[in-house]
């Protein structure tokens, strides 16, 4: 069942065993392009910020340390069991589509691969865009899913079109949930119309080779996935060679575009 019970569109489960590895990965790979965008001007000691699907509490943390014992930092999930509070961290159960911002005057609001999960996202998003105080930043980041993944050596042909396969299914249990793949692409425009100046994207992308971090997120995606998959026409001898080539030193893709984008609500005059 997947986090926050039968009412929510998230596709993943926190509570599953392989949910830890997934947000392992999930950090390693992009907390550093995170903390390029949400470092010195955007982050300031003393400021007040908001991470919302907080996870496994990297960015927060990181965050906490960034401004201080003058700042605070409200990490906030559907599921909070993999976070921890701090002196100036504090983490609370919160419900990004139905309930209220906890606060109106956030210098930072944060939101990595959860809005894209959630068919109230351009709500949320305005939502969201008038938390800021003035001078605040708003920074949305997101896999682009709409590019076909592009394997970049395999083992054989077959093993690449085994890749497209099962990836293609896995991206097809996200829209099942709700999830909007091309949601990266817009995030740009909705923070302009939500009245945030300053707005910018960047782009990252990079080869994952057989055995990487990157890779093994494939790995605990089938896994959390497996009974969806199954029911979606890819056998368990399927899923294991995808397994086992995800590990294959031969083995390499590109990773999905990791889009990040933000801008800051015009300081008051
Ligand atoms: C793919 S994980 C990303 C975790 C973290 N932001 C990161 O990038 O490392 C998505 C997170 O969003 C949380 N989430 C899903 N739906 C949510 C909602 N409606 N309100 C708040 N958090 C939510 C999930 O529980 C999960 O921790």
């Amino acid at each position: 069942m997947p986090t926050g019970g039968p009412d929510t569109e998230y596709t993943f489960d926190n509570g599953a065993p392989e949910a830890v590895p997934q947000l392992r990965a999930l950090e390693s790979f992009l907390d550093p392009i995170t903390a390029a965008r949400i470092g010195a001007p955007v982050l300031a000691p003393g400021a007040v910020c908001w991470e919302i699907g907080a996870g496994g509490g990297s960015v927060a943390r990181s965050m906490a340390e960034a401004v201080g014992p003058r700042g605070r930092v409200l990490a906030t999930d559907i599921d909070t069991a993999h976070l921890a509070p701090a002196a100036n961290l504090d983490v609370r159960r919160h419900d990004v589509r139905t309930e209220p911002p906890p606060g109106d005057a956030f210098d930072l609001i944060h939101a990595r691969l959860v809005l894209l999960h959630l068919p109230q996202r351009r709500h949320v998003l305005r939502t969201l865009a008038g938390a800021l105080g003035p001078g605040g930043w708003l920074v949305v980041e997101e896999f682009d899913c709409t590019a076909p993944l592009r394997v970049l050596t395999a083992p054989s042909d077959d093993a690449a079109k085994l890749f497209a396969q099962v990836t293609d299914a896995m991206l097809g249990i996200l829209q099942s949930h709700g999830a909007d793949l091309a949601w990266a692409q817009d995030v740009h425009a909705h923070l302009v119309s939500a009245g945030l100046v300053e707005v910018d994207t960047v782009i990252h992308s990079q080869s994952w080779p057989g055995g990487s971090v990157g890779a093994s997120l494939y790995e605990t995606n089938s896994r959390q996935l497996e009974p969806e998959l199954i029911e979606a026409g890819v056998s368990p001898g399927q899923l294991e060679a995808f397994r086992r080539l995800l590990r294959h030193p031969g083995f390499a893709v590109l990773s999905y575009q990791f889009v990040s984008t933000r801008g800051r609500r015009p300081a008051r005059r």
